[in-house]
């Protein structure tokens, strides 16, 4: 229904996977995500707990050239960081708010498609207040050390940066 809507409105999904072995992996992953990044862009990462999404993170603002990657920690008593790199990234943790109205309670709006790169860990959660186009990578455990990463660009913007990534 959700992919019957999406082509309805025009939004045609592209998507990749990736397999991670280890940590590095991922960050490096991300780390390559993260240079191809421009402000406005927005990453919903989804995946359950321990998955990856913060592992993601960290190389992300790394690629975004944020220098201190311990700086990045899961936002999830404050909601959200904001770290300072090529542009602003702001980086949410949804897991403890219910719904997007709790996204636009903590400011959201402003920070998404705004003058940085918005990065919502649990973006399921509040998938209501995402613009129409992002870039939604899911993070799923395959064993102690393997993730599979499956990026899926919604919007052609998102297009031209999993063809750089493939
Ligand atoms: N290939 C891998 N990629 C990423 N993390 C891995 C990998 N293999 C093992 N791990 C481990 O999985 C855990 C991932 O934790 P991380 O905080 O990134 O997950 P998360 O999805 O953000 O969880 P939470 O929902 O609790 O915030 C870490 O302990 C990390 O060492
Ligand atoms: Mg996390």
């Amino acid at each position: 229904m959700l992919l019957l809507l999406k082509i309805f409105a025009g939004v045609k999904e592209k998507k990749l996977t990736f397999k991670s072995t280890n940590v590095e992996e991922t960050m490096r992953f991300g780390e390559k995500l993260g240079m191809l990044l421009s402000p406005g862009d927005v990453v919903a990462l989804v995946g359950e707990l321990g998955a990856g999404k913060t592992t993601l993170v960290k190389g992300i603002v790394q690629g975004l050239g944020v220098t201190d990657r311990r700086a990045v920690k899961s936002p999830t008593f404050s909601l959200v960081h904001t770290y300072k790199g090529r542009m602003p990234v702001y980086h949410f943790d949804a897991y403890r708010l219910e719904d997007a109205q709790d996204m636009l309670d903590i400011g959201s709006d402003e920070m998404i498609s705004g003058d940085g790169v918005a990065v919502v860990e649990w973006a399921d959660k509040v998938s209501g207040c995402l613009p129409k186009e992002y870039l939604q990578i899911t993070l799923t455990a395959v064993s102690q050390s393997e993730r599979n990463i499956e990026i899926c660009g919604y919007g052609r913007r998102y297009d031209t940066i999993i063809n750089d990534l493939s």
